[in-house]
């Protein structure tokens, strides 16, 4: 595997490839969503996760668009919240999203989670299909599907699987059935809720292995998802976190400390889990 870098990129199955890190701005509203975009990327971030329901995606289009970096070198994401599902109103929100961000396309699209029930779901899933085809959104992806779920794509859509499942993962929520059907399909994992939401940052189970790296505990968080070969999109507004959490390229975790880390599977998470609904 080459080595680690702020900018390596993973290949999706559809072709295109994503940045392995990225930024999660759920909660920047604003102004501050804005200038945490900004420094995002003079910090080496090519890499940003909002959603419909996150109702910033206004803030980070004006963050793309006037950033000192070109639209091209950076890879945006959205979603469609589940009151949109249904063929007419997931249409209808992507070009409401692509409006509201003023931007040409989005990099990658998601459906957010699989809650709205199995016929609106597949209706959504087809919009996708279809502004993919329409040049709206590169790639599709999906947020919170289970075993089940991916299983349903396979069976209605074969041609046009998700690359990624963005779910909630960390050595304390390891998603091991997810992750397998994922895997089987080829469809790439993306980890949110790395830190916890913030709550993991001052566990000393922790902080026992970043002492070891002169490295902060959020920093193993970050290195730890990306080492197991997932993409991970932490959250910060703050500027010196946004910094930190990117400063986790000149270090590697070890074997016997990624095993250590792999041994504190709870098996429950902190968040929403929509990935077991019907
Ligand atoms: N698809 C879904 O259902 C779903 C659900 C949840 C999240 N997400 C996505 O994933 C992203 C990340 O997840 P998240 O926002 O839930 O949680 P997270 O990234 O695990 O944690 C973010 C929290 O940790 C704090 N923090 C960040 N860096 C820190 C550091 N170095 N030291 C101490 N505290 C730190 C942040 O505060 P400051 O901002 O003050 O630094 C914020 O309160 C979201 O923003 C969103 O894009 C998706």
């Amino acid at each position: 595997m080459p080595p680690l870098t702020i900018t390596a990129a993973l290949a999706l199955r559809d072709g295109a490839s994503i940045p392995q890190f990225g930024l999660g701005v759920y909660l920047a509203k604003g102004s501050a969503c804005v200038e945490s975009i900004h420094n995002a990327i003079a910090a080496g971030y090519r890499h940003v996760d909002t959603a419909q329901w996150y109702e910033n995606e206004a803030e980070v289009g004006q963050a793309i668009n006037s950033a000192s970096i070109p639209r091209k070198d950076i890879f945006v994401t959205s979603k469609v919240w589940d009151t949109n599902h249904g063929y007419e109103p997931a249409t209808r929100s992507i070009d409401e999203s692509l409006r509201k961000a003023k931007l040409d396309y989005f990099d990658l699209f998601l459906l957010h989670s699989p809650n709205p029930g199995k016929e609106k779901r597949l209706e959504a899933y087809r919009a996708l299909i279809a502004a993919k085809k329409a040049g709206k959104v590169k790639s599709i992806g999906v947020s919170n599907y289970g075993p089940h779920h991916i299983d349903e794509l396979v069976q209605h859509y074969p041609d046009d699987l998700p690359v990624l499942n963005q779910i909630e993962l960390s050595p304390f929520f390891q998603r091991g059935e997810i992750v397998k059907k994922c895997k089987e399909h080829n469809i790439a994992v993306e980890s949110y809720s790395p830190l916890g939401k913030g709550q993991f940052v001052d566990l000393p189970e922790i902080r026992d292995v970043a002492n070891k790296y002169k490295k902060s505990a959020a920093q193993v968080l970050i290195r730890w998802v990306l080492q197991m070969g997932y993409i991970v999109i932490p959250k910060s507004s703050n500027p010196a976190r946004i910094k930190e959490n990117a400063d986790i390229f000149d270090f590697e975790l070890s074997k016997e400390d990624m095993e250590t880390l792999g041994k504190l599977e709870t098996g429950s998470g902190i968040t929403w889990d929509p990935t077991k609904s019907a």
